[in-house]
């Protein structure tokens, strides 16, 4: 038995990265999953290669296109019961070199889009008695140096998902988040590496971890499907933290 059937889910970001993982477990799962993101070529090569998914392109930043998104799922679906705020961006540089325009970037992304799609999807999540699941990280809560426009914003993203969870509760909403260690994606990328200088970084990161290797997006997705997954209806406000120990040391 699936235990998504007959669920709508959204995934901003849900073209590439961990937001496909969590698209795809969704699906596999029986869900319709919408994914958003602003490359619709990515949107669309994801909707060829996977049934049940539908695409929005979106930039989450603007508000219009968010309610582009949410009048889009009204009209094709009438009902949305798991949105997944995925979509998040990470400066790496030390605050001697950040500018306002490197925090408005990350924090336009990681938290007021996250707050904007949340407010403007939640007359349909009412309705469903919905889950929200917000992508955080490990850096929300052990925040390491040249990422503190990015674990400052997760560190919000982690107690919205708390504040969120009690004032939602009595509507029947649960809200969780999950905190991510070192997932293999673009976020990655250095700009200026070359492709074996890539690898290099990746296995470096990689022998930091207690579990010897970088997580994969699907690991998040099933994460994600447990979160949502009706039968654990008792679980809200809490931060899953998936990260092969690295939060452990
Ligand atoms: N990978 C990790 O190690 C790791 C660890 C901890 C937490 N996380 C978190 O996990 C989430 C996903 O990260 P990822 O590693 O999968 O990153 P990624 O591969 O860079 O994917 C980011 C996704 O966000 C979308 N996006 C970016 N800006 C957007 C915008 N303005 N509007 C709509 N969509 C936008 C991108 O699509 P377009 O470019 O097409 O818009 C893309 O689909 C993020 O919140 C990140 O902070 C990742």
């Amino acid at each position: 038995m699936k235990t998504m059937e007959n669920k709508v889910a959204l995934v901003t970001g849900g073209g590439k990265g961990i937001g496909l993982g969590i698209a795809k477990a969704f699906a596999e799962q029986g869900a319709d999953v919408v994914i958003a993101g602003r490359h619709e070529d990515v949107l669309k090569k994801a909707c060829e290669e996977n049934e049940h998914f539908y695409y929005v392109k979106a930039d989450i930043t603007k508000s219009d296109d968010i309610s582009r998104i949410v009048q889009y799922i009204k009209e094709k679906f009438q009902r949305l019961d798991i949105l997944v705020n995925n979509a998040g961006w990470c400066p790496v540089k030390p605050i001697t070199e950040i500018t306002m325009k490197d925090y408005d970037a990350a924090f336009d992304l990681d938290v007021r889009a996250l707050v904007d799609m949340t407010i403007q999807s939640l007359d349909l999540l009412k309705a469903s008695k919905g889950n929200i699941i917000n992508m955080s990280s490990v850096g929300g809560q052990n925040p390491g140096p040249n990422l503190s426009m990015y674990v400052g914003a997760k560190a919000a993203v982690e107690n919205f998902t708390k504040a969120w969870a009690v004032e939602l509760a009595p509507y029947g909403i649960r809200v969780n988040a999950i905190a991510p260690g070192a997932i293999e994606t673009d976020i990655w990328k250095v700009p200026g590496l070359t492709e074996e200088e890539s690898r290099k970084h990746l296995a470096e990161s990689a022998a930091r971890i207690p579990m010897k290797r970088m997580g994969q997006p699907e690991e998040i997705g099933r994460g994600a499907v447990f979160l949502a997954d009706d039968k654990n209806s008792y679980i809200t406000g809490t931060i899953l933290t998936i990260d092969g120990g690295i939060s452990i040391g």
